[in-house]
């Protein structure tokens, strides 16, 4: 199955870039094969650098819902280009798309552009350890936020136990700031909280989980992480860089009516160019260098052709987007089971709006990594090469989540279902 050029270019990189990709999971280690090296995209497809056309799921893992090269935002794009691609000085454009985040997101008194998810992530906790003057961050076991050293942790079993690097390269005593816990397990929440809530500065969650799967929030889970984040002064963070734009131009929050203390974007909200922002709370945020002494910078930052390719995305997202994406994301969620039963194949679809996963298991829902670590990651990575070779793209790991843009048609979805099944057939 895997194509002599991608395999040739493949060869070429692992000899130059740490396991031939910029970023790990583009290197397919999680289902087998070679990577697909693609050479271009437009609408709802990639094309491989052999020139083949495959139906993209991955989306740039979520910036593309309006689907690839669409014409206004490459419009955008060129345009701001032209006017030049970067001056380090404040732009009129930047005003703009503070004024569009803040409408979009009522909790976001004030905002911060910055260049990706990592940086939002690690500036929002900054802040919010200056804000409290405290130490402790608290995140949820299988919820990814960018890899700053002190959110690259996972506890051991039970509850609150010290933090213990996930990578080689982070310090004990930075894990030492981080206390993981179970998604979902409102109690363990509670019992840590009891224990040591003058010393949390933030909890940071990710209000819909995307990077084990797509994990949903159970009833009262996200509520109870604004309440006692309220009760003991520390910070509530919703990591909305995935969920932002996609389960609604709100994100989660406008789904739920929550209003966390801050929030980070990132994905869609640049339109596929390197963008992301964290903002909240005014208190909290004029603790941010020059108003106050939380320093964060960025010589790219809100840069003026990544902001153009932003607001031209985010204004073509309308009620009427997300209904499409509702009713083609629903078809895919309900081919697949359809699918899974016809093959008598187990297994479980979980979608939260335009993302979801179909996860192999044994039909049981996915509430948390401990539930999403029992998935058969053999069984996914036959039927993830089975659909490359159907030209089908879906993301190459059991634990993310896949996603359906604009662009995508019924006839798209209905023939990667038919794909789906086959794939499920196969045993090699
Ligand atoms: C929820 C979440 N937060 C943060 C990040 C990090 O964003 P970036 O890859 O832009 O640094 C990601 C990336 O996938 C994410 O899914």
């Amino acid at each position: 199955m895997n194509d002599p050029i991608s395999h040739k270019l493949f060869e070429r990189a692992q000899a130059l870039i740490p396991g031939g990709v910029n970023s790990p999971v583009r290197a397919f280690r999680a289902v087998g094969g070679d990577p697909v090296f693609i050479a271009r995209a437009e609408g709802a497809y990639v094309y491989g650098a052999n020139g083949a056309q495959y139906t993209d799921y991955v989306g740039s893992w979520g910036p593309m819902i309006l689907g690839h090269t669409h014409p206004e935002v490459i419009k955008a794009i060129v345009a701001a280009a032209a006017n030049g691609t970067s001056y380090g000085a404040p732009t009129e454009l930047e005003v703009r798309f503070a004024e569009k985040l803040t409408q979009l997101y009522p909790s976001i008194e004030m905002v911060r552009a910055v260049s990706s998810g990592t940086e939002a992530t690690m500036s929002a906790i900054r802040a919010a350890r200056g804000f409290t003057g405290r130490d402790v961050t608290v995140k949820f076991e299988g919820c990814y936020h960018g890899h700053a050293d002190f959110l690259l942790v996972k506890a051991g079993s039970g509850l609150a136990t010290l933090g213990v690097p996930d990578s080689a390269g982070v310090p004990s005593s930075t894990a030492g700031h981080t206390s993981t816990l179970a998604y979902n397990d409102r109690a363990a929440l509670r019992e840590l909280f009891a224990a040591r809530g003058d010393q949390i500065a933030a909890v940071i969650v990710e209000p819909v989980v995307g990077n084990m799967g797509c994990v949903p929030p159970v009833p009262g889970f996200l509520e109870e992480i604004v309440a006692l984040c309220q009760k003991h002064g520390a910070v509530s963070i919703f990591d909305e860089v995935m969920t932002g734009c996609r389960v609604a131009l709100g994100g989660m929050q406008q789904r739920t009516g929550l209003t966390p203390d801050m929030t980070c974007l990132g994905k869609i909200i640049g339109g596929g160019l390197p963008l992301a922002a964290y903002g909240g709370k005014r208190a909290i945020m004029q603790q941010v260098a020059p108003l106050g002494p939380v320093y964060q910078a960025g010589t790219l930052s809100g840069n003026p052709v990544a902001v153009s390719a932003g607001l031209a995305t985010l204004e073509r997202l309308d009620a009427g987007a997300y209904e499409k994406l509702e009713h083609l994301a629903s078809r895919l969620e309900q081919g697949l089971l359809a699918a899974l039963a016809r093959t008598k194949t187990s297994g479980h679809v979980q979608r939260v709006g335009s993302m979801l996963t179909l996860f192999f298991n044994d039909g049981s829902p996915v509430r948390d990594w401990a539930d999403a670590k029992k998935s058969d990651t053999e069984r996914f990575g036959r039927w993830h090469r089975a659909m490359i070779t159907r030209g089908q793209y879906f993301p190459p790991s059991q634990f993310e989540a896949a996603f359906v843009s604009i662009a995508h048609t019924e006839a798209d979805i209905d023939a990667t279902v038919r794909a789906a099944e086959e794939a499920m057939l196969e045993r090699a």
